[in-house]
């Protein structure tokens, strides 16, 4: 149901979601951003600072897209609050009956509210006595209801079937609440005024990282005709593969595996070769050798090469075939900035096929059965 959102002169919804990012990102940061504290703000989550101080578990639950921007906040609570925290397939959570220490805080990812298995997954633990927060874009939703608190993504409506901006936002909203936890506990004033300001240029960067459009579909061209991608990364861009593969296989129907980029080594190298492209997320930070050297290791076994980086450097250019320059960004906002030429590949691709780029087969926007 497209209800009264308009293409706005776009061929799909999907491709105006994908544009409209800058501004969702800037919605999701409007009013949360605190400079005098250097810290973020929200009003909804219905915790005392004493509950919000006393958090010793973090688990966040969601399905499809909303897991892969768990894993993302993973990296970053972890990174920045220094909180332990697991990821958990709302499917799974719901039946495994894990053992849960007190002081854990659940966080429900969603971008519709009414994912069956993430409302079910919350319910469970509330029942047990945790405490839970939605991360959530519908307004009022059925998981925004049954949360004790939580944060609106306020994406604005998502109608294209795969996830882009309400992944996008969700990102930056885990982002703020790292921030939110860690000035809570260690993190200085000057850090936390840092990640304010490196979240302000975020919308800027995006904007420029979306201008790599014409290159990418010259690019979807050449490999739209595949049946198999790799797509590959580290650390903050090991969920970006994981979530790259993921919008491939929705809308063209292309079988495409999302992997650590170290972990390529030990199984998924033997599907390398001359009709197997490998794209390599890689902008520069920690690991960036590493996977240089793993996109050679696949290079040298006759596999086409496409790189995601931001800076130019010779040794990528000799050994990628393709490469896809976004703007650098500190590490833990590259999912953001490196998920947009994989959205805009994908979107390419499934064009190029004859997709019904909106509505893929066999999917649905929100999945409210089990
Ligand atoms: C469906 C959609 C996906 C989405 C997933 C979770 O499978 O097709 O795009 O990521 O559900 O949806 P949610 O609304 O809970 O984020």
């Amino acid at each position: 149901d497209t209800g009264e959102v308009s293409l706005n002169g776009y061929e799909h919804y999907m491709l105006k979601e994908i544009h409209e990012q800058p501004d969702s990102l800037r919605n999701a940061m409007r009013g949360r951003l605190n400079d005098e504290d250097a810290t973020a703000v929200f009003g909804g989550l219905n915790l005392t600072p004493q509950q919000l101080r006393g958090v010793e578990r973090i688990i966040l639950t969601g399905c499809g897209t909303s897991w892969h921007s768990a894993l993302v906040g993973e990296y970053m609570i972890e990174e920045f609050a220094r909180i332990p925290v697991c990821v958990e397939y709302a499917s799974e959570l719901r039946y495994r009956n894990p053992p849960i220490e007190n002081n854990t805080l659940v966080f429900g990812i969603t971008q519709s509210g009414e994912t069956a298995d993430t409302l079910a997954a919350l319910n469970e633990t509330k029942r047990k006595g945790h405490r839970t927060l939605a991360l959530c874009n519908v307004v009022g939703s059925s998981i925004a209801q049954a949360a004790d608190g939580g944060v609106y993504l306020h994406a604005g409506p998502e109608i294209g079937v795969a996830s882009t901006k309400a992944y996008s936002s969700q990102c930056c909203v885990l982002a703020m609440l790292s921030l939110y936890f860690g000035r809570m506990r260690h993190m200085s004033f000057e850090s936390g005024g840092r990640i304010i300001e490196e979240l302000r240029r975020l919308p800027a960067a995006v904007e420029q990282a979306l201008t790599c459009d014409s290159e990418v579909r010259r690019i979807a061209a050449k490999y739209a005709d595949a049946s198999n991608f790799l797509y590959l990364g580290r650390r903050y861009n090991f969920p970006t593969a994981l979530e790259g593969a993921l919008k491939l296989k929705e809308i063209s129907y292309i079988h495409a595996e999302g992997y650590p980029a170290a972990e390529m080594k030990h199984g998924p190298i033997a599907l390398v070769d001359e009709h197997t492209p490998s794209v390599f997320i890689m902008p520069r930070g920690t690991t960036y050798d590493k996977v240089m050297s793993n996109m050679e290791e696949v290079k040298a076994r006759g596999g086409p090469v496409i790189a995601v980086a931001s800076h130019e450097e010779a040794q990528i250019r000799r050994i990628a075939d393709e490469v896809i320059m976004i703007p650098e960004v500190p590490e833990f906002l590259q999912p953001i900035v490196s998920a947009i030429p994989l959205q805009l590949l994908s979107y390419h691709i499934a064009v190029l096929r004859g997709c019904d780029v909106d509505k893929p087969r066999n999917l649905a926007k929100s999945v409210t059965v089990e």
